[in-house]
């Protein structure tokens, strides 16, 4: 029977690649939303995955979503935490709310998704998690405490679950990307961008694909032995 997957802030960017590659891969998708209802509509006619609008920030909205999905779609065997946002500034200039904000989503989403579909992966026996961590997490970055507080965060949270989930066959994984081609990067200043791009060694920035086919492989039977790691997809620009 086919697997069923979350993926979260699946309708754009980096996520869109993963609910499409996972798709395509015969995998039965529900790709997660918070924002732009249009979009996410335009994005379920043309892929015909169905989308489903919640704060993954939000405990409470995560238990009601992932039950809603368990009964429309079928029981979560992966869950892929890919829902993200910036709020970049110097410590001196980033508000308390920017700080929460970037915590509680990137972070705390990865918490709230993980606790609604945990205990159903270890009643049926198999489970697939992967988080979307980030370069920036692993390496910090100028103007990004909270990001990159919040992504490092992610690499914790997914050696330790995956400790707690290897017995249940639940695998836990991250993936760290580096700057990839989406609004996201888009948003970062020109000047700043380029400097950037001029560290990476393979001179471009990556594609969301690029991104999406890491997720398949940790999702997929060829990686039943993999559980805790972090792939880094960075073109080459931090290395450890
Ligand atoms: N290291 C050291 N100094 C730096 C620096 C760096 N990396 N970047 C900037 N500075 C210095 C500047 O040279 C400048 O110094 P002077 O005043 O002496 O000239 C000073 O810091 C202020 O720089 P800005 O003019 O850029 O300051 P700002 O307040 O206008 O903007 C900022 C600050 C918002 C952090 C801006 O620099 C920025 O957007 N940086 C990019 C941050 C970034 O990479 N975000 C990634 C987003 S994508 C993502 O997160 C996805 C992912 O996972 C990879």
């Amino acid at each position: 029977m086919a697997r069923v997957a979350i993926v979260t802030g699946g309708t754009r960017g980096i996520g869109r690649a993963i609910s499409e590659t996972l798709r395509d891969a015969g995998i039965k998708v529900a790709a997660n939303y918070a924002g732009n209802e249009e979009k996410a509509k335009a994005f379920t006619n043309e892929t015909g995955i169905p989308s489903y609008k919640f704060d993954v920030s939000d405990f409470d909205a995560c238990q009601k979503a992932c039950e809603q999905i368990a009964k429309e779609v079928g029981p979560v065997d992966i869950v892929v935490n890919n829902a993200g946002i910036t709020r970049d500034g110097t410590l001196q200039r980033m508000s308390a709310e920017d700080w929460q904000a970037v915590i509680d989503t990137n972070l705390g989403g990865c918490f709230n998704m993980a606790k609604a579909c945990f205990a159903g992966m270890r009643e049926r026996g198999f489970g697939r998690i992967v988080n979307i961590g980030s370069i920036n997490g692993q390496a910090g970055q100028y103007g990004q405490v909270n990001y990159a507080a919040a992504k490092s965060g992610i690499h914790g949270f997914t050696k330790a679950l995956a400790q707690e989930g290897a017995r249940f066959n639940i695998t836990c994984n991250a993936i760290a990307p580096g700057y990839i081609d989406t609004d996201m990067v888009a948003a970062v200043p020109a000047n700043v961008l380029e400097k950037i791009v001029a560290k990476i060694p393979i001179g471009r920035l990556g594609h969301a694909d690029e991104i999406a086919r890491g997720v398949l492989f940790l999702v997929s039977d060829d990686a039943t032995f993999v559980t805790g790691s972090t792939m880094s997809i960075n073109g080459g620009q931090h290395m450890y």
